[in-house]
């Protein structure tokens, strides 16, 4: 009775794949409430007979996962199956949700039953009567309900099974989130499928529309009017996600209608590069799975829109979608509104690593009509988006025999959009060169076409020599999780210093936390369930509740459409458009308080141009949207380029002698009225994702703690005063370690309740990391730390902002004059991490109703964090909630500290952007 869960057949009873379209024919949604219960194994007892009794059942809606509607609970697994690697079986412990539903349908003519989604396996009956099952949870399925469904009463019976055969070709990193998770319907019409071929050359658009059964395609606006399967050519726009030209239209057959969005475009790849139209495009693009933290992966359209403004806004431009067919809406959208999209089909096989990859899937004959009927109805469904230029076989499956076939399949129904597959080193079936996570050195090696050959493959072999002359798409790069990611602007320099490149997509667009009952967020380790993947889903540019990140502003400016550099008294404009000038652009400068507007020259794309730049401090010229566009109004920033701003050099002279200013056993207590502890020496950091690297590499923090970096203690050796000035002398070191940093603070008068402080720090002892294998050790950070009153709650500095800046993330602060109240300038990462730091910071004013200010000058500059607690507890916390206001503020006054890098998932960080042992001088002056 259940051996369809485990066999290999992808499903039965239903129809051909086809197109999604929209059409005046009749059209029901079943979506809504329907009664449900849920059983623990998926032979429960029968309930599909129409009279059957579901009064006593739950209500449950529809979209939706049961998981996330109070029924069992949503398990995350990263690359691992939670179920034994038994292919094609899974346990008898199936969690199996049974559906019920009745409704009428008053309309005569052939009837279809569309299911949008269901994950993992569905039988469905109606009025009693068994249609057939289907696997594949991302794509939908259709049975022929003509005859069968009555004018009324119906009753429509579902039965879903968490786990089935399917569920091994479904190994994605995210929840696992069983149900009837996208839209239900029932359709009427005649029109089977339509296929809608539209290419672009020189100014001429070509259109021919297959459809079954044949009718008439009308566009209005291009004076089109021809029955299907005849070509035409007339003059068009062409479509690029810059200018999404769509021509609105309809086909008409049997009497239905059928609208019509055709885009004109052509997708080829000539001499190694990715061209569409005739000129090379790059993908500045993000990795996007569906996620909402209430309702996981049933997104209504409203959030499909958002995601859609959201990348508009930021200036994304191009969408994998990870690792599954989206929604349909999501790609009507992208069509509309202007993304590439590299359209990702349901296949993921990564957990058959832990079996050696023996018997993974495509390697294996039993699963080739699993694997190709999936191929089939993401293309079949998508075909006629203009927005999807690429097909992704799959993500993370190995290799094997079936990828062949499904290549062949792909280039036999749809010629015109190459494929792309990442995991099979041969790339035999793959129109791109593509690897995950490579190093700014591994990258700008494939840049040059002169990557290693990879394992497996023979050098110089005809596999070594097609794959130099692939194009190279970067399929994820970027780890977005925590606090993060550092060096986009290292590797966006090198995606636009070759050719060989068509852009690269971010991992990944959203944090994949859920809402928890008490309000707070739900990742892999909160569910008791073995294996999870813990953290590792929160990894996203945006926050799971969709406010962006420090990260995806930092992305927004790194891949801004206009590049704009002011130098020689002149702005420069590098035009980073691939088809559009910058006609849609104003230039608005300000400079102080001065303000105006540049005429904007004529670029054309991938060219640049320069104007004469007006005179003043802090010159800052904005590039915005001249007219209102569909994702963004007029002014909208799209990019912005400064001067650069040298900092004053300041002589400081001493003045005299102490006034207003205490000290206590060689630690400044007291400044005017300011009642203060520290300044002390900080090295310690709350680790951030990265510094934790994968766990098992590039980990720093365990070299961190092996030494003790977490744990400094202090002692003061010598106080001396000489010729005016305090010189504190000590030493700091870390519990049970031999190593230690010498410290020299030499403070010195400046003016009445001011001082000017000199940090030396010199290392002693070995600073290797003997506890785990004799590694270099670096700094997680080096400055000074001092707690202040809880009543300095608002801050202003002259530096980096207004958002937070490191060493490898700061393109995105400009530098200018910022105030903000300090509790406004913490990023709440799911998982409390360091945060909110400001490099480049000139002076910085802490003040608050009734207490005294703090104010802060650099020599020439130092980097700032303040919060209410201290970095350990923002290290021990485990939860944004467990973060209390202590009784003051502590703030961080560093020499520097160590950059972000996206070492969670790939390369660690460069050595640049670290701080070595070695001695270092930092100077401040702190004032009342
Ligand atoms: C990739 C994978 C993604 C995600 C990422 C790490 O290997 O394709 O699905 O797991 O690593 O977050």
């Amino acid at each position: 009775m259940t051996s369809y869960v485990e066999s290999f057949s992808p499903g039965e009873g239903r129809r051909r794949p086809r197109a999604d379209f929209h059409s005046d024919a009749p059209r029901l949604s079943l979506n809504g409430d329907w009664a449900f219960r849920l059983a623990p194994t998926a032979s429960g007892p029968s309930f599909w007979a129409p009279e059957f009794d579901d009064s006593g059942w739950d209500r449950l809606r529809v979209p939706s996962h049961w998981v996330l509607e109070g029924h069992d609970r949503p398990l995350y697994t990263n690359t691992a199956y939670p179920f034994p690697i038994d292919p094609p079986h899974v346990p008898v412990e199936n969690p199996t949700g049974d559906y019920r539903r009745h409704f009428d349908w008053p309309y005569s003519g052939r009837a279809v039953l569309r299911f949008q989604g269901v994950d993992s396996c569905a039988k469905v009956w109606l009025n009693g009567t068994e249609l057939g099952h289907s696997k594949g949870s991302r794509l939908p399925f259709e049975f022929d309900v003509t005859g069968l469904v009555r004018p009324a009463g119906n009753v429509l019976a579902v039965r879903v099974h968490r786990w089935s055969s399917g569920s091994y070709l479904e190994d994605q990193d995210m929840w696992w989130l069983p149900g009837i998770f996208r839209d239900v319907e029932l359709l009427g019409g005649t029109v089977d499928d339509l296929f809608v071929h539209a290419s672009y050359v020189d100014g001429l658009g070509t259109l021919r529309v297959d459809a079954d059964p044949p009718g008439i395609v009308e566009l209005p606006e291009l004076g089109v009017r021809v029955p299907t399967g005849e070509t035409v050519t007339v003059p068009v726009e062409p479509w690029s996600a810059e200018r999404p030209r769509l021509y609105k239209g309809v086909l008409t057959a049997a009497g239905e209608r059928i609208d019509l969005a055709v885009g004109f475009r052509t997708v080829s790849i000539v001499d190694g590069r990715l061209l569409v139209n005739g000129a090379p495009v790059l993908f500045r693009g993000v990795n996007r799975h569906e996620h909402d933290p209430d309702r996981g992966r049933a997104l209504d359209p409203s959030t499909m829109l958002r995601d859609v403004l959201l990348m508009k806004r930021h200036n994304i431009n191009a969408v994998r979608t990870s690792h599954y067919p989206p929604h349909p809406e999501f790609l009507r959208l992208c069509d509309e509104y202007g993304l590439w999209v590299v359209d990702e089909c349901d296949i993921e096989t990564h957990g058959f690593v832990y079996a050696g990859w023996e018997g993974n899937p495509p390697d294996e004959p039993a699963w080739r009509d699993a694997l190709v009927d999936r191929i089939e109805r993401m293309v079949e469904r998508d075909k006629n988006h203009p927005s999807v230029v690429v097909w992704s076989l799959g993500n993370e499956s190995g290799h094997g025999a079936a990828f062949g076939e499904i290549e062949s399949w792909i280039r036999e129904r749809d010629p015109s959009r190459p494929v792309h597959y990442e995991r099979d080193r041969s790339y035999r079936h793959s129109d791109f060169a593509s690897v995950m996570y490579p190093s700014l050195e591994e990258l700008e090696a494939i840049g040059r076409r002169r990557e290693p050959t990879p394992e497996g493959v023979e050098p110089d072999s005809p596999d070594d020599v097609r794959r130099r002359g692939l194009p190279f798409l970067l399929c994820e790069y970027a780890h977005a999780m925590g606090n993060g990611p550092g060096s986009l602007v290292d590797y966006q320099r090198i995606l636009e210093a070759h050719e060989r490149f068509c852009g690269a997509f971010v991992w990944e667009w959203i944090d994949h936390g859920l809402h928890a009952p008490d309000g707070g967020l739900l990742h892999g380790g909160d569910v008791d369930h073995l294996p999870n993947g813990g953290r590792y889903c929160l990894d996203g540019l945006l926050f799971a509740d969709r406010t962006p990140s420090p990260g995806l502003l930092e992305y927004a400016k790194a891949i801004e459409p206009v590049e704009i550099t002011i130098a020689d008294g002149r702005v420069w404009l590098r035009n980073r458009y691939d088809f559009a000038d910058l006609s849609h652009l104003r230039l608005e400068w300000t400079a102080g308080d001065e303000a105006g507007e540049l005429p904007t020259p004529y670029v054309p794309a991938r060219h640049a141009a320069s104007v004469p730049a007006p005179r003043g401090d802090l010159l800052t010229v904005r590039a915005v949207l001249a007219a209102g566009t569909a994702w963004a109004p007029a002014g909208h920033v799209v990019a912005w380029g400064q001067a650069p701003v040298v900092p004053p050099a300041r002589a400081f002279r001493p003045a005299g002698a102490f006034r207003g200013v205490r000290f206590d056993d060689g630690q400044l207590v007291r400044l005017g009225d300011l009642d203060l502890s520290g300044p002390v020496l900080d090295v310690w950091r709350a680790p951030i994702e990265n510094d934790r690297g994968q766990g098992f590499r590039n980990d720093v923090t365990r070299a961190w703690r092996a030494v003790g970096l977490d744990r400094m203690l202090h002692r003061v050796e010598e106080i001396r005063t000489e010729d005016g000035r305090v010189v504190v002398r000590g030493r700091s070191g870390p519990a049970g370690q031999a190593i230690g940093l010498r410290t020299e603070m030499c403070w010195e008068p400046a003016g009445d309740a001011g001082v000017a402080l000199t940090l030396r720090v010199t290392p002693e002892g070995v600073w290797t990391d003997t506890p785990i294998g004799g590694h270099a050790v670096t700094l997680p950070r080096l400055g000074l730390r001092m707690g202040l009153p809880a009543g300095l709650t608002r801050a202003r500095w002259f530096g980096r902002g207004p958002g937070e800046s490191y060493v490898d993330s700061q393109a995105a602060a400009r530098v200018g004059l910022f105030a903000a109240d300090i509790d406004a300038m913490q990023s709440h990462y799911p998982w409390p991490q360091e945060n909110g730091n400001h490099i480049e910071t000139r002076w910085l004013e802490l003040t608050g109703d009734g207490v005294p200010r703090l104010r802060v000058e650099g020599d020439p500059w130092f980097d700032f964090t303040a919060r209410r607690w201290t970095s350990e507890d923002l290290d021990r916390a485990t939860k944004p909630a467990q973060l209390v206001p202590s009784d003051r503020v502590w703030l961080n006054v560093d020499y520097g500290q160590q950059g972000l890098g996206s070492a969670s998932c790939g390369p660690p960080l460069p050595e640049r952007y670290r701080l070595p042992i070695r001695p270092y001088t930092f100077r401040v002056r702190l004032y009342a």
